[in-house]
């Protein structure tokens, strides 16, 4: 469709022009530089991922467009807001700005964090003929280069987790950005690496990101692939813990990850009690509505097997417990 092709090539040239207002503004905002230098990070890095500055009031980023068809655009592309009266203000204010890229490099929205306290924490673009949350990884075009060679990408759930991590030497980490992970960017992972690792926050809204990650993966893993999850402490995230830390210590549990099935498994154990035959029988019957969906031949194998021994059954029995094809049998 050409005239929507058009739209966003000219929602594209706002955005950029956009970018580019913010990180003038925050060579003029000292609180804001003041900010992000005790969050850790150098003028280098912020320049990096385009870090820039949305100033206080309410027309600065509007006062910079002239046209009326930009005026629109702005709309669009939602920096700026039209309320009922149709009066028209800047979303994005007194924040520090994060640009979300696609994997080409194009802008397509923003993240807005506030300085030091206030609600919401960060101010995230909407839905936009260019932005569609829940297939952008944010980082990924800077981090492609670092994860073609490591073959690894670690997904993280924040802008901060991502930058933080590059400031201190590791390239390979892209964002979700608080949506749950998707069979979408599943996809995506695995057309940069043949190994993600996932690496949320160490609370609970961290593991339950985990508990969503192995959902959405279970249908896309493969046997040449590999899946971990890295469990934080609690009172960490990646950004927290590699500044604690350091480099070393977080390659570190990067390699102890742990993989998909034994998470897995650990999930379906909960707190059964194994001792008995009721709680084997529960293993296998909370198995059910995972393991016959893993799409990785070799990988489910295994994990029947290690079922089988959890429940202390045949494998045989599980498999057809499970509703699978019995396997062939040695
Ligand atoms: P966190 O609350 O863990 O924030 O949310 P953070 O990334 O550690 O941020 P800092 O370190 O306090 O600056 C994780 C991610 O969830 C999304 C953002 O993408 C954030 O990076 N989020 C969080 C929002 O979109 N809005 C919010 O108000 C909070
Ligand atoms: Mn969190
Ligand atoms: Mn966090
Ligand atoms: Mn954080
Ligand atoms: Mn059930």
């Amino acid at each position: 469709d050409p005239q929507k092709q058009a739209q966003s090539q000219s929602l594209l040239e706002i955005t950029a022009r956009a970018a580019k207002f913010y990180r003038e503004q925050l060579k003029q905002s000292p609180k804001a530089i003041d900010y992000l230098k005790s969050r850790g990070l150098t003028g280098e890095i912020a320049a990096r991922y385009g870090i820039g500055y949305a100033p206080e009031g309410w027309q600065g980023l509007r006062s910079v467009f002239g046209e009326q068809y930009e005026q629109q655009a702005l709309v669009e592309g939602g920096l700026v807001i039209t309320n009922d009266t149709s009066r028209r203000y800047d979303r994005f204010r007194d924040r520090v700005m994060f640009p979300i890229h696609d994997q080409r490099g194009n802008i397509i929205g923003f993240g807005g964090r506030v300085l030091g306290q206030g609600e919401p924490k960060y101010l995230n673009s909407p839905e936009t003929p260019l932005f569609e949350k829940g297939r952008e990884l944010y980082g990924l075009h800077q981090a492609r280069q670092s994860i073609r060679e490591s073959n690894t990408v670690v997904v993280t759930e924040g802008y901060m987790d991502v930058v933080a991590l590059a400031q201190f030497g590791f390239g390979s980490a892209v964002a979700t950005l608080g949506t749950a992970t998707t069979a979408t960017h599943i996809q995506k992972l695995f057309r940069q690496a043949e190994r993600v690792v996932f690496c949320f926050d160490g609370d609970k809204a961290g593991r339950k990101a985990a508990r969503r990650a192995l959902e959405a993966s279970i249908e896309h893993l493969a046997d040449d692939r590999a899946v971990r999850f890295l469990f934080l402490p609690a009172e960490h995230d990646p950004d927290s813990y590699i500044r604690e830390e350091g480099l070393v210590a977080f390659q570190r549990a990067l390699n102890e990850a742990t993989p998909l099935t034994d998470f897995l498994l650990r999930e379906l154990r909960g707190d059964l009690d194994l001792s008995r035959g009721e709680g084997r029988a529960r293993l296998v019957h909370e198995a059910k509505d995972w393991v016959p969906r893993m799409s990785a031949p070799i990988l489910r194998a295994q994990t029947v097997r290690s079922l089988a021994d959890m429940a202390e059954m045949e494998v045989a029995e599980v498999e057809r417990a499970l509703g699978m094809e019995p396997g062939n049998k040695k």
